[in-house]
Protein backbone atom coordinates (compact mmCIF):
# COMPACT_ATOMS: atom_id res chain seq x y z
CA UNK A 1 0.00 0.00 0.00
CA UNK A 2 1.05 3.77 -0.76
CA UNK A 3 2.31 5.24 1.64
CA UNK A 4 1.91 9.15 2.97
CA UNK A 5 5.55 10.34 2.21
CA UNK A 6 6.37 8.28 -0.46
CA UNK A 7 8.78 9.89 -3.03
CA UNK A 8 10.38 12.56 -0.04
CA UNK A 9 13.76 11.48 0.38
CA UNK A 10 15.68 12.91 4.24
CA UNK A 11 19.38 13.08 4.37
CA UNK A 12 19.37 11.88 8.36
CA UNK A 13 22.46 13.30 9.73
CA UNK A 14 21.08 12.38 13.68
CA UNK A 15 22.49 10.61 16.18
CA UNK A 16 21.37 9.61 19.95
CA UNK A 17 17.63 9.82 20.49
CA UNK A 18 16.49 13.50 19.90
CA UNK A 19 16.92 13.24 15.75
CA UNK A 20 16.65 9.83 15.21
CA UNK A 21 13.01 9.37 16.61
CA UNK A 22 12.29 12.46 14.10
CA UNK A 23 13.56 10.33 11.09
CA UNK A 24 11.82 7.30 12.02
CA UNK A 25 8.67 8.41 12.32
CA UNK A 26 9.49 10.35 9.02
CA UNK A 27 10.38 7.01 7.27
CA UNK A 28 6.97 5.14 9.19
CA UNK A 29 4.99 7.36 6.90
CA UNK A 30 6.63 6.13 3.93
CA UNK A 31 9.65 8.53 3.62
CA UNK A 32 13.34 6.87 2.36
CA UNK A 33 15.49 8.08 5.29
CA UNK A 34 19.06 7.86 4.05
CA UNK A 35 21.28 7.67 7.65
CA UNK A 36 24.55 8.92 7.26
CA UNK A 37 27.34 8.00 9.29
CA UNK A 38 30.76 7.60 10.64
CA UNK A 39 32.69 5.24 8.87
CA UNK A 40 33.91 2.52 11.39
CA UNK A 41 31.86 3.83 14.40
CA UNK A 42 28.51 5.31 13.64
CA UNK A 43 26.02 6.58 15.69
CA UNK A 44 27.49 6.32 19.47
CA UNK A 45 24.61 4.82 20.49
CA UNK A 46 24.96 1.53 18.61
CA UNK A 47 27.97 0.67 21.05
CA UNK A 48 25.73 2.26 24.29
CA UNK A 49 24.00 0.06 26.90
CA UNK A 50 24.88 -3.12 24.97
CA UNK A 51 23.05 -6.09 26.34
CA UNK A 52 24.77 -8.43 23.90
CA UNK A 53 28.18 -7.95 23.08
CA UNK A 54 29.32 -6.85 19.32
CA UNK A 55 25.99 -5.97 18.36
CA UNK A 56 23.65 -3.27 17.61
CA UNK A 57 22.26 -2.10 21.05
CA UNK A 58 18.50 -1.83 21.74
CA UNK A 59 18.67 1.80 22.19
CA UNK A 60 20.34 1.86 18.73
CA UNK A 61 17.70 -0.63 16.90
CA UNK A 62 14.63 1.12 18.85
CA UNK A 63 15.45 4.61 17.47
CA UNK A 64 16.30 3.62 13.85
CA UNK A 65 13.87 1.13 11.93
CA UNK A 66 12.67 1.58 8.48
CA UNK A 67 15.87 3.78 7.75
CA UNK A 68 19.38 2.75 5.23
CA UNK A 69 22.77 3.31 6.50
CA UNK A 70 25.40 4.98 4.62
CA UNK A 71 29.04 5.77 5.80
CA UNK A 72 30.61 8.64 4.49
CA UNK A 73 33.72 10.51 6.38
CA UNK A 74 32.16 14.02 5.83
CA UNK A 75 35.40 15.79 6.39
CA UNK A 76 37.35 13.76 3.89
CA UNK A 77 37.01 16.17 0.43
CA UNK A 78 35.85 13.17 -1.20
CA UNK A 79 33.14 12.37 1.50
CA UNK A 80 32.20 15.98 1.12
CA UNK A 81 31.16 15.55 -2.67
CA UNK A 82 29.82 12.22 -1.76
CA UNK A 83 27.92 14.38 0.52
CA UNK A 84 27.10 16.82 -1.41
CA UNK A 85 25.35 15.00 -4.48
CA UNK A 86 23.28 13.39 -1.53
CA UNK A 87 22.28 16.79 -0.34
CA UNK A 88 21.08 17.39 -4.15
CA UNK A 89 19.27 14.15 -4.28
CA UNK A 90 17.32 14.95 -1.02
CA UNK A 91 14.26 17.10 0.20
CA UNK A 92 15.38 16.87 3.83
CA UNK A 93 18.48 17.63 5.53
CA UNK A 94 17.75 16.84 9.52
CA UNK A 95 20.98 16.91 11.80
CA UNK A 96 20.99 17.15 15.43
CA UNK A 97 24.94 18.11 15.88
CA UNK A 98 26.09 20.44 18.24
CA UNK A 99 26.26 23.67 17.64
CA UNK A 100 27.99 24.62 14.73
CA UNK A 101 29.27 21.50 13.59
CA UNK A 102 27.23 21.45 10.36
CA UNK A 103 28.98 25.14 9.26
CA UNK A 104 32.35 23.32 10.80
CA UNK A 105 31.80 20.32 8.04
CA UNK A 106 31.23 23.35 5.17
CA UNK A 107 27.76 22.71 5.33
CA UNK A 108 26.42 26.21 6.02
CA UNK A 109 22.59 26.90 5.12
CA UNK A 110 24.10 29.08 2.27
CA UNK A 111 25.85 26.30 0.65
CA UNK A 112 23.17 23.78 1.39
CA UNK A 113 20.67 26.24 -0.59
CA UNK A 114 23.07 26.43 -3.48
CA UNK A 115 23.35 22.89 -3.97
CA UNK A 116 20.08 22.56 -3.57
CA UNK A 117 17.72 25.79 -3.09
CA UNK A 118 14.45 22.92 -2.64
CA UNK A 119 16.26 21.28 0.46
CA UNK A 120 14.22 21.69 3.96
CA UNK A 121 16.84 21.52 6.84
CA UNK A 122 15.75 21.17 10.21
CA UNK A 123 17.66 20.95 13.13
CA UNK A 124 17.53 19.76 16.84
CA UNK A 125 19.48 21.84 19.20
CA UNK A 126 19.65 22.22 22.75
CA UNK A 127 18.33 26.06 22.94
CA UNK A 128 17.29 28.54 20.47
CA UNK A 129 18.80 31.70 20.16
CA UNK A 130 20.05 33.10 23.61
CA UNK A 131 22.59 32.56 26.38
CA UNK A 132 23.08 28.94 26.08
CA UNK A 133 22.72 28.44 22.18
CA UNK A 134 26.39 27.17 21.94
CA UNK A 135 25.33 25.10 24.63
CA UNK A 136 25.94 20.71 24.24
CA UNK A 137 22.69 19.36 25.73
CA UNK A 138 21.16 15.79 26.63
CA UNK A 139 17.49 14.75 27.40
CA UNK A 140 17.69 15.68 31.53
CA UNK A 141 18.99 19.21 31.08
CA UNK A 142 16.53 19.97 28.74
CA UNK A 143 13.77 18.80 31.19
CA UNK A 144 15.69 21.05 33.96
CA UNK A 145 16.03 24.10 31.23
CA UNK A 146 12.20 23.53 30.29
CA UNK A 147 10.68 23.34 33.07
CA UNK A 148 9.41 20.31 33.64
CA UNK A 149 12.14 19.61 36.23
CA UNK A 150 11.19 22.30 38.61
CA UNK A 151 7.34 21.20 38.51
CA UNK A 152 8.12 17.65 39.18
CA UNK A 153 8.36 15.55 42.32
CA UNK A 154 7.17 16.48 45.60
CA UNK A 155 7.27 20.15 47.68
CA UNK A 156 9.38 18.44 50.25
CA UNK A 157 12.24 17.04 47.52
CA UNK A 158 14.43 17.92 44.93
CA UNK A 159 13.38 18.85 41.39
CA UNK A 160 13.00 15.21 39.65
CA UNK A 161 13.05 14.52 36.12
CA UNK A 162 10.67 12.16 34.18
CA UNK A 163 11.65 8.57 32.96
CA UNK A 164 9.48 10.06 29.40
CA UNK A 165 12.36 11.56 27.20
CA UNK A 166 10.59 14.46 26.52
CA UNK A 167 13.71 16.30 25.71
CA UNK A 168 14.81 14.11 23.27
CA UNK A 169 11.80 11.90 21.90
CA UNK A 170 9.53 15.13 22.31
CA UNK A 171 11.38 17.37 20.46
CA UNK A 172 11.77 14.84 17.76
CA UNK A 173 8.45 14.65 17.44
CA UNK A 174 8.01 18.66 17.45
CA UNK A 175 10.74 18.79 14.34
CA UNK A 176 8.77 16.45 12.28
CA UNK A 177 5.78 17.82 12.92
CA UNK A 178 8.33 21.62 11.37
CA UNK A 179 9.45 19.26 8.37
CA UNK A 180 5.56 17.78 7.44
CA UNK A 181 4.64 21.63 7.91
CA UNK A 182 7.71 22.75 5.68
CA UNK A 183 7.29 20.04 2.91
CA UNK A 184 3.90 21.45 2.49
CA UNK A 185 4.85 25.03 2.41
CA UNK A 186 7.55 24.15 -0.62
CA UNK A 187 4.16 22.65 -2.76
CA UNK A 188 3.63 26.47 -2.93
CA UNK A 189 6.62 28.24 -2.70
CA UNK A 190 9.12 25.55 -4.17
CA UNK A 191 11.72 26.93 -1.48
CA UNK A 192 13.12 25.12 1.33
CA UNK A 193 13.53 26.67 4.72
CA UNK A 194 15.38 25.73 7.74
CA UNK A 195 13.07 24.17 10.74
CA UNK A 196 14.65 24.32 14.32
CA UNK A 197 13.18 22.46 17.20
CA UNK A 198 15.58 23.82 20.68
CA UNK A 199 14.63 20.74 23.40
CA UNK A 200 14.22 23.76 25.97
CA UNK A 201 11.46 25.09 23.71
CA UNK A 202 10.02 21.86 22.98
CA UNK A 203 9.83 20.43 26.94
CA UNK A 204 8.03 23.94 27.67
CA UNK A 205 5.57 23.66 25.09
CA UNK A 206 4.73 20.31 26.89
CA UNK A 207 5.02 22.09 30.19
CA UNK A 208 2.13 25.16 29.16
CA UNK A 209 -0.01 24.34 31.83
CA UNK A 210 2.44 25.55 34.44
CA UNK A 211 3.08 28.48 32.87
CA UNK A 212 -0.02 29.14 32.80
CA UNK A 213 0.02 28.16 36.76
CA UNK A 214 2.70 30.38 37.31
CA UNK A 215 0.38 33.35 36.46
CA UNK A 216 -2.40 32.17 38.23
CA UNK A 217 -0.34 32.12 41.51
CA UNK A 218 1.66 35.66 40.85
CA UNK A 219 -2.23 37.44 40.82
CA UNK A 220 -3.50 35.13 43.26
CA UNK A 221 -0.76 33.86 45.48
CA UNK A 222 -2.61 30.38 46.06
CA UNK A 223 -3.84 27.54 43.83
CA UNK A 224 -6.47 25.35 44.92
CA UNK A 225 -5.95 22.17 43.23
CA UNK A 226 -2.41 21.75 44.68
CA UNK A 227 -1.39 19.54 47.77
CA UNK A 228 0.26 22.90 49.37
CA UNK A 229 -3.18 24.15 49.53
CA UNK A 230 -5.01 24.84 52.29
CA UNK A 231 -2.22 24.12 55.25
CA UNK A 232 0.99 24.56 52.79
CA UNK A 233 2.95 27.57 51.64
CA UNK A 234 3.40 28.67 48.33
CA UNK A 235 6.48 30.45 47.23
CA UNK A 236 7.18 32.91 44.25
CA UNK A 237 7.34 29.83 41.77
CA UNK A 238 4.91 27.09 40.68
CA UNK A 239 5.96 24.52 43.28
CA UNK A 240 6.24 20.82 42.91
CA UNK A 241 2.89 19.13 42.70
CA UNK A 242 3.32 15.65 43.24
CA UNK A 243 0.89 12.99 42.02
CA UNK A 244 -1.96 16.19 41.62
CA UNK A 245 -3.73 16.21 38.56
CA UNK A 246 -2.64 19.17 36.53
CA UNK A 247 -6.09 19.82 35.12
CA UNK A 248 -9.23 20.89 37.15
CA UNK A 249 -10.38 17.63 38.30
CA UNK A 250 -8.52 16.62 41.19
CA UNK A 251 -6.46 13.51 41.26
CA UNK A 252 -3.56 10.94 42.85
CA UNK A 253 -2.31 7.97 43.05
CA UNK A 254 -3.69 5.96 45.61
CA UNK A 255 -2.23 2.00 47.32
CA UNK A 256 -4.19 -0.73 46.13
CA UNK A 257 -4.11 -4.43 47.22
CA UNK A 258 -0.26 -6.00 47.16
CA UNK A 259 1.29 -2.85 47.45
CA UNK A 260 3.61 -3.54 50.22
CA UNK A 261 5.87 -5.86 47.65
CA UNK A 262 4.03 -4.49 44.51
CA UNK A 263 5.76 -1.59 43.58
CA UNK A 264 3.27 -1.25 40.67
CA UNK A 265 0.39 -1.98 42.87
CA UNK A 266 -1.33 1.81 42.75
CA UNK A 267 -4.20 3.13 40.23
CA UNK A 268 -4.20 7.11 39.45
CA UNK A 269 -8.06 7.84 40.79
CA UNK A 270 -9.77 11.21 39.03
CA UNK A 271 -12.15 12.68 41.77
CA UNK A 272 -14.46 13.72 38.50
CA UNK A 273 -16.94 16.14 39.24
CA UNK A 274 -19.50 14.59 37.41
CA UNK A 275 -19.35 11.28 38.93
CA UNK A 276 -18.69 12.36 42.72
CA UNK A 277 -22.01 10.49 43.53
CA UNK A 278 -21.05 7.53 42.26
CA UNK A 279 -17.63 8.19 43.88
CA UNK A 280 -19.38 7.74 46.96
CA UNK A 281 -21.45 5.01 46.77
CA UNK A 282 -18.48 2.96 45.70
CA UNK A 283 -16.25 3.85 48.52
CA UNK A 284 -19.26 3.60 51.02
CA UNK A 285 -19.69 7.16 51.69
CA UNK A 286 -23.11 8.02 50.54
CA UNK A 287 -23.24 10.38 52.77
CA UNK A 288 -20.74 12.73 51.06
CA UNK A 289 -22.79 12.90 48.19
CA UNK A 290 -24.69 15.48 49.51
CA UNK A 291 -22.87 16.79 52.93
CA UNK A 292 -22.27 20.56 52.05
CA UNK A 293 -18.27 20.00 52.88
CA UNK A 294 -18.27 16.99 50.53
CA UNK A 295 -21.27 17.66 48.06
CA UNK A 296 -19.41 20.09 45.83
CA UNK A 297 -16.03 20.54 44.22
CA UNK A 298 -15.00 23.66 45.24
CA UNK A 299 -15.62 22.52 49.25
CA UNK A 300 -13.91 19.11 48.51
CA UNK A 301 -10.46 21.21 47.57
CA UNK A 302 -9.50 21.69 50.89
CA UNK A 303 -10.16 18.32 51.74
CA UNK A 304 -8.44 16.48 49.12
CA UNK A 305 -6.41 14.75 51.59
CA UNK A 306 -8.54 13.43 53.44
CA UNK A 307 -10.94 12.18 50.58
CA UNK A 308 -8.21 10.84 48.96
CA UNK A 309 -7.03 8.84 51.95
CA UNK A 310 -10.66 7.57 52.40
CA UNK A 311 -11.04 6.33 49.01
CA UNK A 312 -7.39 4.99 49.37
CA UNK A 313 -9.29 2.82 51.86
CA UNK A 314 -11.66 1.31 49.66
CA UNK A 315 -8.59 0.87 46.64
CA UNK A 316 -6.64 -0.83 49.11
CA UNK A 317 -9.05 -3.64 49.30
CA UNK A 318 -8.64 -4.37 45.36
CA UNK A 319 -6.24 -4.87 42.72
CA UNK A 320 -5.44 -2.36 40.62
CA UNK A 321 -6.99 -4.30 37.55
CA UNK A 322 -10.07 -5.05 39.71
CA UNK A 323 -10.73 -1.33 41.05
CA UNK A 324 -10.15 -0.31 37.43
CA UNK A 325 -13.06 -2.82 36.45
CA UNK A 326 -15.47 -1.70 38.89
CA UNK A 327 -14.59 2.18 38.34
CA UNK A 328 -15.10 1.88 35.23
CA UNK A 329 -18.53 0.36 35.47
CA UNK A 330 -19.63 3.94 36.90
CA UNK A 331 -17.06 5.66 34.56
CA UNK A 332 -15.19 7.13 37.05
CA UNK A 333 -11.75 8.30 35.62
CA UNK A 334 -9.20 6.32 36.72
CA UNK A 335 -5.83 4.49 35.42
CA UNK A 336 -3.86 1.20 36.64
CA UNK A 337 -0.36 2.37 36.97
CA UNK A 338 1.39 -0.11 34.18
CA UNK A 339 5.10 -1.86 34.98
CA UNK A 340 6.80 -1.73 31.38
CA UNK A 341 7.27 -5.33 31.90
CA UNK A 342 2.81 -5.34 32.13
CA UNK A 343 3.33 -2.83 29.03
CA UNK A 344 4.99 -5.46 27.19
CA UNK A 345 2.86 -8.48 27.35
CA UNK A 346 -0.36 -6.16 27.07
CA UNK A 347 -1.88 -8.28 23.82
CA UNK A 348 -4.19 -5.07 22.80
CA UNK A 349 -0.97 -3.06 22.17
CA UNK A 350 0.34 -5.77 20.24
CA UNK A 351 -2.88 -5.36 18.49
CA UNK A 352 -2.41 -2.17 16.93
CA UNK A 353 1.44 -2.25 16.44
CA UNK A 354 1.94 0.10 19.42
CA UNK A 355 4.34 -2.74 20.53
CA UNK A 356 6.19 -4.39 18.01
CA UNK A 357 8.11 -7.80 17.64
CA UNK A 358 10.87 -7.25 15.12
CA UNK A 359 13.58 -9.84 13.88
CA UNK A 360 17.21 -8.32 14.07
CA UNK A 361 20.20 -10.92 11.70
CA UNK A 362 22.62 -10.40 14.87
CA UNK A 363 20.40 -9.51 18.02
CA UNK A 364 17.20 -12.21 17.09
CA UNK A 365 13.52 -10.99 17.76
CA UNK A 366 13.06 -8.23 20.16
CA UNK A 367 10.37 -5.56 21.49
CA UNK A 368 9.75 -1.92 19.86
CA UNK A 369 7.03 0.35 20.47
CA UNK A 370 6.12 0.89 16.72
CA UNK A 371 4.57 4.12 15.42
CA UNK A 372 2.15 5.94 17.74
CA UNK A 373 0.34 7.85 15.28
CA UNK A 374 -1.97 5.82 13.41
CA UNK A 375 -2.80 6.75 9.32
CA UNK A 376 -5.65 5.16 7.86
CA UNK A 377 -4.33 5.47 4.23
CA UNK A 378 -0.60 4.75 5.18
CA UNK A 379 -0.06 2.11 7.58
CA UNK A 380 3.32 1.45 9.48
CA UNK A 381 5.17 -1.78 8.66
CA UNK A 382 7.90 -1.98 11.33
CA UNK A 383 11.47 -3.02 9.83
CA UNK A 384 14.51 -3.53 11.31
CA UNK A 385 17.15 -0.90 11.72
CA UNK A 386 20.33 -1.00 9.72
CA UNK A 387 23.31 -2.33 10.60
CA UNK A 388 26.26 -0.17 9.76
CA UNK A 389 26.72 1.19 6.48
CA UNK A 390 24.59 -1.53 5.19
CA UNK A 391 23.59 0.61 2.10
CA UNK A 392 26.38 2.46 1.18
CA UNK A 393 27.47 0.59 -2.38
CA UNK A 394 23.00 0.61 -2.82
CA UNK A 395 22.89 4.19 -2.22
CA UNK A 396 26.11 5.04 -3.93
CA UNK A 397 25.12 3.38 -7.25
CA UNK A 398 21.73 5.42 -7.09
CA UNK A 399 23.76 8.39 -6.74
CA UNK A 400 25.49 7.12 -10.00
CA UNK A 401 28.52 6.06 -8.55
CA UNK A 402 30.33 3.14 -10.60
CA UNK A 403 31.26 -0.42 -8.94
CA UNK A 404 35.13 1.15 -9.48
CA UNK A 405 34.33 4.61 -8.36
CA UNK A 406 32.76 2.94 -5.10
CA UNK A 407 35.88 0.83 -4.43
CA UNK A 408 38.36 3.73 -4.79
CA UNK A 409 36.23 5.91 -2.56
CA UNK A 410 36.30 2.97 -0.15
CA UNK A 411 40.03 2.93 -0.36
CA UNK A 412 40.57 6.56 -0.20
CA UNK A 413 38.68 6.78 3.46
CA UNK A 414 36.19 9.18 1.94
CA UNK A 415 32.88 6.22 2.87
C1 LIG B 1 24.15 15.24 21.57
C2 LIG B 1 25.43 16.02 21.61
C3 LIG B 1 25.64 16.59 23.03
C4 LIG B 1 26.58 15.05 21.28
O1 LIG B 1 27.78 15.75 21.19
P1 LIG B 1 29.06 15.05 20.52
O2 LIG B 1 29.05 13.59 20.81
O3 LIG B 1 30.26 15.79 20.97
O4 LIG B 1 28.80 15.15 18.95
P2 LIG B 1 28.74 16.42 17.99
O5 LIG B 1 27.35 16.67 17.60
O6 LIG B 1 29.49 17.57 18.58
O7 LIG B 1 29.53 15.91 16.69
C5 LIG B 1 30.84 15.46 16.84
C6 LIG B 1 31.70 15.65 15.62
O8 LIG B 1 31.49 14.54 14.75
C7 LIG B 1 31.58 15.00 13.43
N1 LIG B 1 30.91 14.06 12.53
C8 LIG B 1 29.63 13.61 12.62
N2 LIG B 1 29.38 12.77 11.59
C9 LIG B 1 30.52 12.67 10.88
C10 LIG B 1 30.88 11.93 9.72
N3 LIG B 1 30.03 11.14 9.10
N4 LIG B 1 32.13 12.08 9.26
C11 LIG B 1 33.03 12.88 9.86
N5 LIG B 1 32.72 13.60 10.97
C12 LIG B 1 31.49 13.49 11.46
C13 LIG B 1 30.93 16.35 13.48
O9 LIG B 1 31.27 17.09 12.35
C14 LIG B 1 31.49 16.90 14.78
O10 LIG B 1 32.78 17.41 14.52
P3 LIG B 1 33.33 18.83 15.09
O11 LIG B 1 33.07 18.82 16.55
O12 LIG B 1 34.76 18.78 14.72
O13 LIG B 1 32.58 19.88 14.40
C15 LIG B 1 25.41 17.17 20.59
O14 LIG B 1 25.37 16.61 19.29
C16 LIG B 1 24.25 18.14 20.74
O15 LIG B 1 24.22 18.98 21.63
N6 LIG B 1 23.25 18.03 19.83
C17 LIG B 1 22.13 18.94 19.79
C18 LIG B 1 21.14 18.64 20.87
C19 LIG B 1 20.66 17.21 20.84
O16 LIG B 1 20.15 16.70 19.88
N7 LIG B 1 20.77 16.57 22.01
C20 LIG B 1 20.08 15.33 22.25
C21 LIG B 1 20.86 14.15 22.07
S1 LIG B 1 19.77 12.80 22.35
Amino acid sequence: MAKALDGVRILDFTHVQSGPTCTQLLAWFGADVIKVERAGAGDITREQLRDIPDVDSLYFTMLNHNKRSVTIDTKHPEGKQVLEALIQKCDVLVENFAPGALDRMGFTWERIQELNPRMIVASVKGFGPGPYEDCKVYENVAQCAGGAASTTGFDDGPPVVTGAQIGDSGTGLHLALGIVTALYQRTHTGRGQRVLAAMQDGVLNLCRVKLRDQQRLDRTGVMKEYPQYPNGTFGEAVPRSGNASGGGQPGWILKCKGWETDPNAYIYFITQAPVWAKICNVIGKEEWATHPDYATAPARLPRLKEIFAEIERWTMTKSKFEAMQILNKYDIPCGPILSMKEIAAEPSLRKTGTIVEVDHPQRGKYLTVGNPIKLSDSPTDVRRSPLLGEHTDEVMAELGYSAEQITALRTAGAI
